[in-house]
């Protein structure tokens, strides 16, 4: 092999994982052997058929791509959500739906309204609009407090975030409190529900997409980073009525989603056995977690999410990186909550190493 073709077999084996890179945080390097349970991404990766669509796409990515990504891709959402219009609007991973919200419903003078903690993207780009945001605390059980977040709501508020499930609570809004919280908020404020984890709820829950289709000022975001394994593909899509999508559409960043991302997501919405699997999966996995925790008598948050808050009883800094030692990534710092430790669900392999060092941390 010459030397081009062994620096390209270097570069494409070398996996590109890295330490809490969206909050700035220098790149921690040498991680590629370490268990990584810190992103919420899924153990189990993308389909087979998304993997095989991108091998077959490579070919065909030296032309943009207009129809897949504004017309095909778009229509199979619609489709799989069974809505019936223009819904729809597709972004490089829904951090880009975030951000585009943020620019289009939020500016000077105007503010967003959030829980806290919550995922806090949002948070920053709403900071860069020169927006405020009025953080309303978690309830005792850590869930959303929609009667208090409805209370916050003024004239100046410019959009409200819903994280369902939260990260990194892992809890979530139920449908009724989902709806009782739709009745009372004025319909000239706009709502972003973050679907990022919909996959991972159980019971009570309900996705707003109910919402769009009453053609409620609504948004709700959705992504293939999480279930579908897909998250360094960067893929994600917005779901909202036709006025709303209009106005989105000219914040999009044209071409963001690369030619393969969009191949690789129309073939994973293909595979639903692959998401089943995937969530039955962790699913068991966070039971094997809550057990071992009930035995070493820690507290967690009973989680509708692929992660799960524990309480480990001192602040979690050290906790973490006892665990890099260790050879383990594990979530990063949440200041309210500084005593608590988020952990993404791993798979059998993964959670067995996670419980050894648990296990020799903290001495139970
Ligand atoms: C609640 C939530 N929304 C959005 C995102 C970003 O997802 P994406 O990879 O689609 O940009 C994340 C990623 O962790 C998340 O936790």
């Amino acid at each position: 092999m010459g030397s081009v073709g062994a620096g390209a077999a270097t570069l494409a084996l070398r996996p590109l994982y890295s330490r809490n890179y969206l909050f700035g945080a220098p790149p921690l390097p040498g991680t590629d052997n370490f268990v990584h349970l810190n992103l919420n991404e899924s153990p189990y990766g993308p389909s087979p058929k998304a993997l095989k669509m991108i091998r077959d796409a490579v070919s065909l990515s030296g032309r943009y791509y207009y129809d897949l990504a504004f017309g095909g891709l778009a229509g199979e959402l619609t489709d799989h959500h069974e809505l019936d219009g223009d819904f729809v609007v597709t972004g490089a991973g829904c951090t880009e739906i975030l951000k585009l919200c943020d620019d289009l419903f939020l500016g000077p003078k105007l503010q967003l309204v959030v829980a806290e903690p919550t995922y806090d993207a949002v948070i920053q780009y709403a900071v860069n609009s020169k927006a405020e945001a009025v953080k309303v605390p978690l309830t005792k059980d850590y869930r959303h407090d929609l009667a208090k977040m409805a209370d916050a709501v003024t004239p100046q508020t410019g959009m409200v975030y819903i994280c369902n499930p939260n990260n990194p609570t892992g809890t979530i809004v139920t449908k009724d409190e989902m709806d009782r919280f739709m009745n009372r908020i004025p319909e000239s404020v706009t709502v972003v529900v973050d679907e990022a984890y919909s996959h991972f709820a159980g019971s009570g829950y309900e996705s707003a997409v109910k919402y769009v289709k009453q053609g409620r000022n609504i948004v709700v975001a959705k992504t293939f980073s999480k279930a579908y394994g897909l998250a360094g593909m960067r893929v994600g899509y917005a779901l909202s009525n036709e006025d709303l999508i209009a106005k989105m559409r000219p914040f999009t960043v044209d071409y963001a989603i690369s030619a393969l991302s969009a191949y690789a997501a129309s073939a994973a919405l293909t595979d639903s056995q692959h998401i089943e699997r995937s969530v039955r999966l962790i699913a068991e996995q966070r039971q094997a977690l809550y057990a071992e925790l009930k035995k070493a008598k820690f507290e967690y948050i009973p989680s509708d999410s692929n992660f799960v808050m524990i309480n480990v009883g001192r602040p979690v800094g050290d906790v973490i990186d006892e665990f890099y030692k260790r050879k383990i990534l594990v979530g990063r710092e949440f200041p309210s909550m500084p005593n608590f430790m988020r952990l993404t669900i791993g798979n059998a392999d993964e959670m067995k190493k996670f419980f050894v060092a648990f296990r020799e941390i903290f001495k139970v």
